[in-house]
């Protein structure tokens, strides 16, 4: 093998015998389990997606930085909030019930996340556009959530159960 050769290797380094062709019996004869390779493909294949996060799925941000330009200091001894700091900070907004992919224009409230890096540790603040929030008891999010987004069995919305909950 010369040194311009390029291989394929496993996760450990050991060079691949072929990125093409699982290894067999013979040349019509049955894929092997010992397989090394090809097992590591299929293991890191199945693994590699992050589940979607079930509600603010969607959204989008930036980074900017956020500047306290009135005196709050009755109100808080937060050093981010003290006429003239400076803050680095990434604001996003999200819908709640849409997923990944889904259209901005689906009626549901909006979300608005604020990450503070302050000189006092990271500081977040999250907030909706809806007047008061629709549940008190915590208890209650997961029903109300599972009721707006798609059933897991069929990957549709049901008003059924929009309107059970
Ligand atoms: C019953 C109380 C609440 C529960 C159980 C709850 C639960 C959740 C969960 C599970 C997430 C997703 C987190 C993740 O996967 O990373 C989330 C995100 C979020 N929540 Fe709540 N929440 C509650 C109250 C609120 C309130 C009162 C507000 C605003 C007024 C709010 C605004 C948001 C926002 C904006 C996000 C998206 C954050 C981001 O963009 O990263 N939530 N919440």
């Amino acid at each position: 093998m010369s040194e311009e050769t390029t291989y394929t290797t496993t996760d450990s380094g050991a060079p691949a015998g072929s990125d093409e062709h699982s290894l067999t019996v013979g040349p019509a004869g049955p894929i092997v389990l010992h397989d090394h390779y090809l097992i590591e493909q299929m293991a890191q294949f199945n693994r590699e997606r992050i589940p979607e996060r079930q509600p603010h799925a969607k959204g989008s941000g930036a980074f900017g930085t956020f500047e306290t330009t009135s005196d709050m200091s009755q109100y808080t001894c937060a050093s981010l909030f003290q006429p003239g700091a400076t803050t680095e900070m990434v604001a996003r907004f999200s819908t709640v019930a849409g997923e990944r992919g889904s259209p901005d224009t689906w009626r549901d409230p909006r979300g608005f996340a604020l990450k503070f890096y302050t000189d006092e540790g990271v500081y977040d603040m999250v907030g909706n556009n809806t007047p008061v929030f629709f549940i008190k008891d915590p208890l209650k999010f997961q029903h109300f959530i599972r009721s707006q987004k798609r059933r897991a069995d069929n990957n549709l919305r049901d008003h059924d159960m929009q309107w059970d909950f």
